[in-house]
């Protein structure tokens, strides 16, 4: 199933607190509202079976879209289709057809076993008999809950928790999975599970996911794509490769000589970025775009004897960060 966002807004609005005991009074009297945008005109096309990471700072505004997507919130304006359908107002018929994860929230049942939920589930999705004991045999192949299934939600660990509200997202096989920070606060091995489950469920079931995370590694081994938002404005709408060329053109080299330290001044000159010495070694950023290591290293030798180096790309980590820094800086520009 796709989804289609036109124009989508959210605004909240905030009763504002005045200040020392007048204001109180007049916050009795009268009450003066904040506006917040939390969703601000965002557009996108996603396609069945696409699994897509949706990223940006805290406060960009992922779990505002994420709410409005599964029909949990109502949209201030602009439109959204989840195959065909309109979530806020057609409800019933959208959740039958989506699976939902707050990693920060539970969606089962606290006080009841992990079974008892499921049957709830079961009795309230409609599933037959014969499809719930196949969906518990995938999951017990794929993520293992039969050490949980007869434990109530309170007294799980985090991991084994999520592990079952995976489960319970997936149980009646939703064509779309919204799952909102799905490895916070998780080990890296239940992370590890967790994101195999994820990948072979889209693989087997071509289930469409949308994604928020702020785990770099999430984001490599399951998104082909990713839209990134900040202040609820889109501002990279692509794949990783296209990220990693906008934001990650920028290596490291870093070398060490046999006698003492190269000369900073004659690096920046032949165009590094920075030369930072650390020991004895010398770390040079360059863009790999318009400089490479080779030019670096035959010059250094011209005057050195090199005894070793290695050239470091950045991660999705590193281009993350310097994308987040480059859109806190276009801030900065457009207030100036
Ligand atoms: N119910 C609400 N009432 C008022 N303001 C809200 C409400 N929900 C969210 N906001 C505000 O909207 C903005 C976006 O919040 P949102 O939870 O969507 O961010 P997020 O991108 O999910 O951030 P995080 O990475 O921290 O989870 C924030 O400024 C938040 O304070
Ligand atoms: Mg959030």
């Amino acid at each position: 199933m796709g989804i289609q966002v036109e124009n989508l807004v959210k605004t909240f609005r905030r009763p504002r607190h005045r200040e020392g005991i007048l204001g109180a009074l007049s916050d009795l009297v009268y009450r003066e509202y904040d506006e917040k945008k939390a969703v601000d005109n965002i557009s996108f096309k996603i396609e069945p079976g696409e699994v897509v990471g949706y990223l940006g700072p805290n406060g960009a505004g992922k779990s505002t879209t994420i709410k409005m997507l599964a029909g949990i919130l109502t949209p201030t304006s602009g439109s959204i289709r989840v195959g065909g359908l309109i979530p806020h107002t057609q409800r019933i018929e959208n959740t039958k057809r989506i699976g939902v994860l707050f990693g920060q929230r539970s969606q089962l049942w606290w006080e009841i076993p992990v079974s008892e939920s499921f049957q709830l589930l079961k009795y309230m999705y409609k599933i037959s008999e014969a499809d719930f004991r196949k969906r518990l045999g995938v999951f017990e192949e794929l993520i293992s809950l039969s050490d949980i299934y007869h434990l109530p939600v309170r007294i799980l660990s985090l991991g084994q928790r999520m592990r079952a509200e995976m489960c319970a997202a997936l149980l009646h096989q939703p064509d779309v999975l919204y799952l909102d920070e799905p490895t916070i606060g998780l080990d890296a091995v239940v992370k590890e599970n967790i994101r195999n489950f994820i990948k072979q469920t889209n693989q087997e079931t071509g289930t469409t996911v949308v994604l928020t995370t702020h785990d770099m590694p999430d984001i490599e081994k399951l998104c082909s794509r990713v839209i990134v938002i900040d202040r609820g404005r889109v501002m990279f709408d692509g794949n990783l490769e296209m990220l990693k060329h906008r934001f990650g053109s920028q290596n490291k080299l870093i070398v060490e000589v046999e006698d003492g330290l190269p000369d900073p001044q004659r690096l920046l000159l032949n165009g590094a970025d920075e030369v930072i010495q650390e020991g004895r070694s010398s770390i040079i950023t360059y863009d790999r775009n318009r400089r490479n290591s080779a030019g670096f290293l035959s010059d250094l030798a011209q005057l050195h004897k090199i005894i070793d180096f290695s050239v470091n790309e950045p991660d999705i980590e590193e281009i993350i960060r310097r994308m987040y820094k480059s859109l806190n800086q276009s801030d900065v520009e457009s207030r100036n």
